[in-house]
């Protein structure tokens, strides 16, 4: 026997890309069902990134789900780059004309999309598995899945590929219709959580000799540390004190004596990559998020590239069902990859700058170190890398 379910957008994947379409969508009255492979905890305790630009903090007050990011966000004017045991202030708001950032983990933006989900009764499929999509060529698409044993095919009108760089949606286009680029780079970041205040207010982002480190936070008690290291690390080679011990030793003086060290929450090796998918539309299906592009982890931009995505997308869908345009559908995939080619370029740069490639040439160390002199003695290439950090006009 197979239930048949019927929705107006079904949505793959309950990560941020997806739930937060979902509730752009509810609100605007268009009907939406989330199928997810996993369960509502697994995607819970999965550890993203945290600094969200100002459109993004903008589109999630729209969709009605930012009022403990208000009230628990931190707003940072600024962070500071580390090169040569000195630290440097990238003043964001004076160079970009007054904008912010605010450090708010992804974890807990996916909290309170769950809870407003949650509230507006929007059905979500979890531990849904042989998800298979059909019919986005046609104008009859669908898929079909087992949810506790029970096969479902659910018919809607259109789909949203929100499901990531492994997914299913990706993988169901034609290999002729869809084009990739890819990079990726030999070296991860090997982060660690921990219930101690950050060793600085704003974020340092540092290159040294031993490699690239990243000091963020996820509030003025709970630090995120990154450490660049090589591909053949494992994190369970990783004790606490090693890590704080190689930390240290890539810090200044001065951050390095401020250091407060503690039992690490979660410690894990991230590689890193720059993928895109082109197009992202394919008939009836979009992909959105993750599933269409990923972006090294330096700048923070995969999360605000998904909501840029989203706040496409949900654009294109209501003047569908509202106004009977499909101006907004039609031109979908190009307003996206316009946005995501510029942030690409911008984390593959800022990337590049800081990390040290094994067996780097010793040019290349003195051309990186030229580099970053020139950005922190020049306003105008100061104001280059803050106007991206903060995240370009939509
Ligand atoms: N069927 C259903 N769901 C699936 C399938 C499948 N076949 N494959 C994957 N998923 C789910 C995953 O379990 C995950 O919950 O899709 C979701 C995709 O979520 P994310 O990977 O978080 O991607 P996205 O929502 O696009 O968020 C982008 O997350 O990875 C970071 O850097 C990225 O911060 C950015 C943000
Ligand atoms: C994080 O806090 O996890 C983080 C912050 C900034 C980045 C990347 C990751 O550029």
């Amino acid at each position: 026997m197979t239930k048949t379910l019927r929705t107006q957008v079904l949505i793959i994947g309950a990560g941020p890309a997806g739930l937060l379409l979902g509730q752009l969508l509810h609100k605007a009255g268009i009907d939406n069902l989330i199928v997810e492979r996993q369960t509502g905890d697994y995607v819970l305790g999965r550890i993203r990134a945290g600094v969200l630009e100002q459109t993004t903090v903008e589109l999630l007050d729209r969709a009605g789900v930012a009022a403990r990011l208000h009230a628990e966000g931190l707003v940072h004017h600024g962070f500071e780059l580390m090169f040569d045991g000195q630290r440097h202030h990238i003043d964001l708001s004076r160079l970009t004309g007054g904008k912010s950032v605010t450090v708010y983990g992804q974890t807990e933006v996916t909290r309170d999309l769950m809870a407003a989900r949650a509230a507006a009764g929007e059905p979500t499929l979890y531990s849904a598995t042989d998800v298979e999509l059909f019919g986005f060529d046609g104008d009859q698409p669908g898929a079909r899945c087992t949810v506790d044993g029970e096969r479902i095919e659910i018919h809607c009108d259109y789909i949203a590929g929100c499901d990531g760089y492994h997914g299913v949606s990706r993988a169901s286009v034609p290999a002729e219709a869809i084009r990739t680029h890819e990079k990726v780079y030999p070296f991860g970041w090997l982060g660690l959580l921990s219930d101690t205040p950050p060793v600085s207010h704003e974020l340092i982002y540092g290159r040294h000799e031993r490699g690239f480190t990243l000091c963020s936070m996820r509030s003025s008690t709970r630090s995120r540390y990154y450490l660049q290291v090589p591909l053949t690390e494992q994190a369970g080679d990783w004790s606490d004190e090693r890590f704080w011990n190689e930390l240290r030793s890539r810090l200044d003086p001065a951050a390095a004596a401020a250091l407060v060290t503690g039992p690490s929450l979660e410690k894990s090796i991230a590689p890193l990559r720059s993928f895109v998918a082109e197009p992202m539309r394919f008939g009836r299906l979009f992909l959105a998020g993750d599933a269409a592009h990923i972006v090294p982890p330096t700048g923070a931009k995969g999360l605000n590239l998904a909501a840029s995505d989203v706040h496409y997308l949900s654009q294109a869908l209501i003047e569908h069902y509202r106004e009977r345009s499909e101006a907004g559908i039609a031109h979908y995939s190009a307003r996206c990859l316009s946005r995501i080619w510029k942030a690409e370029r911008f984390s593959w740069w800022f990337t590049s700058l800081m990390h040290k490639l094994p067996n780097e040439p010793e040019i290349d160390a003195k051309l990186h170190r030229a580099e970053l002199e020139y950005v922190v003695s020049s306003d105008a290439a100061m104001a280059s890398m803050a106007e991206n950090y903060v995240g370009l006009p939509w």
